[in-house]
């Protein structure tokens, strides 16, 4: 190669195979991992390789995958590989759809969720470095069934790579493995692919056949050894799923753990890949942090608690809580056992307690839903305090309506808003208080009638019960201490 090289890089991303073993409608590159697919996962990998462009070879499902990369990265080149021939044929299709391409060629796969940047970054490095027509990342592993081994000749140069299925006895028993991620120059890799055939075990042309073509044509090619080996593991099936998703999440905890977060029961806690934490958050057993949640400095999150797509502000404690797209404002206190639906906006200071679920609620600075209430389609001004069990009933059972409680107001118990209303400024509602109207700024609504007690109501009505004998034994009791009150000369009875 000349000493002016061409520069250039291009990642491409074989997403072609059924991966029928994961036994589901849903194509294998799109099952998620820490809250990212795994094709997710490979495209933020090479995408911190910053490459001029990254192609994604389709086939199997195209429309939901191809939907899917989009969505996550518009600027990826979508390549269809109408027949899944080999990886040889997946990376020729890829080329064809961009035309033409100089520097280095980086061909991963789109089932390796716990492949890193860095990795990527470091293997083209040396590959650029080494000026090589092919790289392949290898990795040595105790059981190597399955992959193509690297072999190497007697002065430690590698040779070729033979797949399982085409391998001798003693070529099988080597260590080194194809991880399956290569890189070419881009022209070699262009005039090299037309040469792959495919004869052999499956029929298939392997991308794998170019090491032993460009050693043929007296190139030089070469193997870079990864370390962390997982970083290039595949899935295949729901079980290695599992194992992955929770490998990965060892990562991401002891990662957080790293930059000074503290995590009680590292085994039972999830987080996510696009989570982000701030200092000194503290994590309490079975907590779950998934989407693209955010929580700030010094909040507790836990035990028990699984939040999606929040963000916690600094110093916020959520104990045993569920909640989804709501936002928690600084130094509040959420749980235990609360449901925040999407659209909940809970202000600096604020309060949403025991058993009380929300949707849509902005609920001011400083204000508290303490207990056993729904708060739907809502807006709680700063300071004020709804009482144990209100309902807002938002739902006429046609549409939904819209309640607005004012600043420092004070709602009792037991109380049902039916919305549309407003409940003003520093207004007031007794207990039990059905709210059909708006109650104005510095009112007290009530709405249940004056109590009415009918004396001796049981003895007449349950005689011979339980409860006519307590209210029988209560009379007799009072009538004794009305007498011993009165032998006493005691006041206080006749004064209360
Ligand atoms: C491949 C490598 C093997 C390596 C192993 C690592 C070849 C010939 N073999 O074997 O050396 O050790 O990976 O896991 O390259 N794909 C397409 N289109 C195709 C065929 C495959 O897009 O026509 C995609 C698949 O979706 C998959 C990847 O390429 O993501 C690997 O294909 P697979 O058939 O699983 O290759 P292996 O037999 O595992
Ligand atoms: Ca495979």
């Amino acid at each position: 190669m000349s000493a002016e090289q061409p520069t250039g890089l291009t990642v491409i991303v074989l997403a072609a195979g059924g991966g029928t073993r994961m036994k589901s409608k849903t194509m294998k590159v799109l099952h998620p991992i820490a809250g990212r697919t795994m094709i997710g996962h490979v495209l933020t990998a090479a995408r911190a390789m910053e490459p001029d462009r990254i192609v994604a070879v389709v086939g199997h499902q195209r429309e939901q995958v191809s939907e899917h990369i989009r969505s996550l990265d518009p600027d990826v080149v979508l390549a269809v590989q109408e027949e899944q021939l080999g990886t040889g044929h997946a990376v020729r299709v890829a080329m064809a759809a961009i035309g033409e391409a100089t520097g280095t060629v980086v061909v991963a796969y789109g089932d390796t969720p716990l492949l890193e940047g860095r990795s990527l970054r470091a293997f083209a490095a040396e590959h650029e470095a080494a000026q090589r027509a092919v790289s392949v990342l290898s990795g040595v592993v105790d059981n190597p069934f399955g992959y193509g081994r690297v072999l190497r000749n007697d002065e430690g140069d590698v040779e070729a790579i033979v797949e399982e299925k085409d391998a001798t006895p003693a070529q099988r028993e080597v260590c080194e493995i194809n991880s399956g991620i290569l890189a070419f120059d881009a022209e070699f890799l262009l005039g090299a692919l037309p040469r792959i055939g495919n004869d052999n075990a499956k029929g298939e042309y392997y991308l794998t056949d170019l090491i032993g073509i460009a050693r043929e044509d007296g190139l030089t090619v070469g193997a870079h050894t990864i370390d962390d080996v997982r970083q290039t593991e595949g899935v295949n099936d729901r079980a290695q799923l599992a194992r992955m998703g929770a490998e990965l999440n060892r990562r991401i905890v002891t990662r957080w753990m790293h930059e000074g977060v503290t995590v009680m029961d590292p085994a039972t806690t999830w987080i996510d890949a696009d989570v982000t934490l701030g200092p000194d958050v503290t994590i309490l057993p079975g907590t779950q942090l998934l989407g693209a949640t955010v929580v700030g400095e010094d909040a507790v999150i836990g035990p028990d608690t699984t939040l999606k797509d929040c963000e916690v502000g600094a110093g916020a404690r959520v104990v045993r809580t569920h909640g989804e797209l709501a936002v928690i404002g600084g130094e509040a206190t959420v749980g235990p056992f609360s449901y925040l639906r999407p659209g909940t906006n809970l202000g600096a200071g604020g309060k949403i307690g025991a058993f009380v679920e929300t949707k849509n609620a902005t609920i001011g600075d400083g204000a508290k839903v303490p207990h056993l209430s729904y708060v739907g389609d809502a807006e709680i001004g700063e300071g004020t305090n709804i009482g144990a069990g209100t309902i807002f009933a938002n739902y006429d059972g046609v549409a939904k309506h819209r309640t607005k409680v004012g600043r420092h107001a004070r709602t009792a118990s037991n109380n049902t808003f039916v919305a549309p209303i407003e409940i003003g400024d520093g207004a007031a509602t007794g207990a039990g208080t059905v709210v059909r109207h708006d109650v104005p700024p510095g009112a007290l609504a009530v709405s249940s009638g004056p109590q009415r007690n009918i004396e001796g109501w049981t003895a007449a009505k349950r005689a011979g019960t339980a409860q006519a004998q307590a209210a029988q034994q209560a009379a007799e009791q009072a009538a004794g201490g009305a007498l011993d009150a009165g032998r006493d000369g005691d006041q206080d009875v006749a004064e209360s």
